[in-house]
């Protein structure tokens, strides 16, 4: 059984459909030990909490990139953590943590990589400039975590189309639904291996 850390930011609705596959045991061997939070506002804290699941909040807040792996590092040890999941985590994981756990951490990004990806690409943005490129596809990748943005080795991709009257909203609920899928796809598959 591996013990699974998930990391928020926001609504956690990544977050939330990996839990109820792991409910449903759509996906097995994994535990969600810990939902931990950039901040103490992200909706998802009180799902994870209702779940029966062990929840924090790390701020980086005047903290060294050192200190922020060290408390990090901690705390996934203190549970035990054998993988942890990027789901919406808005900062950047320190590189002592990614060295450590490198091939354990995976994440989500909501376009097809190595289109509209990297530094400044998240959230809406990402849609914005789909749309505004003209693209008639797009879609999420689900990929390892290294030492850059959005780099690491691809693990699962899903498109879909983007139609000519699409806004960045309406978009990004259309690509959401797949990322809503192709997590606990690509969990199931990396716990098998
Ligand atoms: C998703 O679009 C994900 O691809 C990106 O951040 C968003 C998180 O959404 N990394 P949610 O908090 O899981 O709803």
């Amino acid at each position: 059984m591996k013990n699974v850390a998930i990391f928020i930011s926001g609504s956690g609705s990544n977050m939330k459909a990996i839990v109820e596959n792991i409910k449903q045991n759509k996906i097995t061997g994994v535990k969600p030990v810990l939902v931990l939070s950039s901040t103490e506002k992200a909706g998802g804290l009180e799902y994870a909490k209702n779940s029966g699941i062990d929840t924090a909040v790390f701020s980086y807040k005047g903290l060294s990139s050192e200190q922020i792996a060290d408390g990090l590092i901690a705390l996934l040890a203190q549970y035990d953590v054998d993988l942890i999941i990027l789901a919406g985590f808005i900062k950047i994981l320190p590189e002592k943590l990614v060295k450590k756990y490198k091939g354990s951490i995976l994440n989500i990004h909501p376009s097809l990589i190595p289109k509209f990806c990297g530094k400044g690409f998240y959230g809406l943005k990402v849609h914005e400039e789909v749309i505004k490129a003209g693209e008639c596809e797009t879609g999420a990748t689900v990929h390892f975590v290294d030492e850059g943005v959005d780099t690491g080795d691809i693990i699962l991709q899903r498109s879909c189309p983007v139609y000519e009257d699409d806004t960045a909203e309406i978009l990004q609920k259309r690509v959401l639904k797949i990322e809503h899928e192709i997590y606990s796809e690509a969990i199931a598959t990396i716990v098998k291996e």
